[in-house]
């Protein structure tokens, strides 16, 4: 993490609207650029609202929920969410809503509209905005599951690579249906090898985006820092596709990878899944002063690690986009000593970058700068207020 640059432009909401959302049946909000305050007590809706405020990037959001589960309990089971954002080059209007469809029925996408344009996917979000978000389920990231760590290397990917989302659900449909073929015993051999083939290709490219991505990130994980007490970490990719791709040309990686899938069909259709590829791929972080593995420091170490890999994304997506992106910060207090809490506030105004931030209690706040907007929260409803 570099010194942060006053100057710097950044994306910002400038008005919302929810529909139907969680616990909000209709939210109007008009809010300033800096540090925004979301105070409320357990269940008040303040983690609902930034799942909404997630809803405007692609993917599905901070809680990695399905769209028909957002509707409002009471309500159609339709949503809507809708954000004026404000963006280098001007303003840009952008909705997401959903609602069963007659063909799709639950299962349907969620629609996106770009200043009034239908959009084919929500692929098309990231040319629009940036968000990075830290919330408590992270805290489990270094210890949970090697699945999670992956959907969060994905979505750091993605903030840097705007086509990499696109491939990694390209391959795994690609997968599903070799999965599909593999176990149904067909002898479609051709079908197989095309398959095999475009996940080859879709395996490579999303391999050298994660190499990329990781670099850019170890750069300012690493940078010369200001005195910060957040610590400084080193992440590194444990995969084979990565080891291929970092050992050897592209071509030659795809069709080593390709034959290994080949190779791999009878034991793959023992197992009814394909055991080699991306989707098996983990990512570590070090702990930079002391040297260990992340999983292994404390809850307010591994907190303040986040926090660093955070601020390491927030200064490479600055660099990629031009501009600095939303940050969500559910709360991320818990577990902060005092100098910590301080610190943070201080570097997320200094960056003059959008930050919205909860907590159950108004001393959750304690260091942070007389400017920061306050809401109450209360019931889906919101309140402007004072410390
Ligand atoms: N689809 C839905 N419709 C209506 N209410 C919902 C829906 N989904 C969740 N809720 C409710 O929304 C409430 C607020 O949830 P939220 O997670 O935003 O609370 P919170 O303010 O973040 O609380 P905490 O401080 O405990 O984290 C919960 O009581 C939850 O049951
Ligand atoms: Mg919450």
């Amino acid at each position: 993490m570099t010194a942060p640059q006053r100057a710097k432009p950044c994306f910002a909401i400038s008005r919302l609207t929810l529909t139907d959302f969680r616990n909000y049946d209709s939210l109007r909000l008009t809010v300033p650029a800096g540090l925004i305050a979301l105070v409320g007590e357990n269940g008040a809706g303040k983690t609902n609202l930034l799942e909404a405020i997630s809803m405007i990037s692609p993917g599905r959001g901070l809680r990695g929920a399905e769209a028909a589960s957002l509707g409002r309990h009471g309500g159609e089971g339709a949503w809507a969410v809708s954000a004026r954002v404000e963006i280098p080059s001007g303003e840009t209007q952008i909705g997401t809503a959903w609602s069963p469809s007659e063909t799709e029925g639950q299962s349907a996408p969620r629609a996106v509209l770009i200043d009034g344009h239908l959009q084919r996917s929500a692929a098309s979000l990231s040319d629009h905005m940036r968000l990075l978000w830290l919330t408590p389920a992270q805290d489990r990231l270094f210890a949970g599951p090697p699945s999670e760590r992956r959907r969060y290397l994905d979505r750091m990917v993605s903030l840097l690579d705007a086509e990499h989302g696109t491939r990694v659900s390209g391959f795994e449909k690609l997968m599903r249906e070799r999965n599909l073929l593999l176990t149904d015993g067909s002898s479609d051999m051709a079908w197989l090898a095309a398959l095999e083939a475009q996940m080859a290709e879709h395996a490579v490219a999303i391999a050298a985006a994660r190499i990329y991505a990781v670099s850019r990130i170890n750069t300012s994980l690493t940078a010369e820092r200001i005195p910060s007490p957040f610590p400084w970490g080193r992440v590194s990719l444990e995969g084979e596709i990565e080891a291929l791709v970092e050992n050897l040309p592209a071509l030659a990686a795809e069709e080593n990878y390709r034959r290994r899938l080949h190779e791999g069909r009878s034991a793959d259709r023992a197992a009814g899944r394909t055991m080699a590829g991306p989707h098996r791929s983990d990512f570590l972080v070090l702990h930079g002063p002391k040297g260990v593995v992340a999983s292994e420091g404390s809850t307010g170490e591994q907190k303040a690690l986040l926090i660093g890999l955070l601020l390491a994304q927030v200064d490479a997506v600055t660099e990629a986009a031009g501009a600095r992106p939303v940050v969500l910060l559910d709360e991320v207090s818990a577990h902060l000593d005092k100098a910590r809490k301080t610190a943070l506030f201080g570097l997320l105004e200094g960056f003059g970058l959008q930050a919205w931030m909860t907590g159950t209690e108004p001393q959750v706040f304690d260091g942070v700068s007389a400017s920061t907007v306050v809401y109450q929260v209360d019931s889906g409803t919101l309140h402007e207020s004072k410390f």
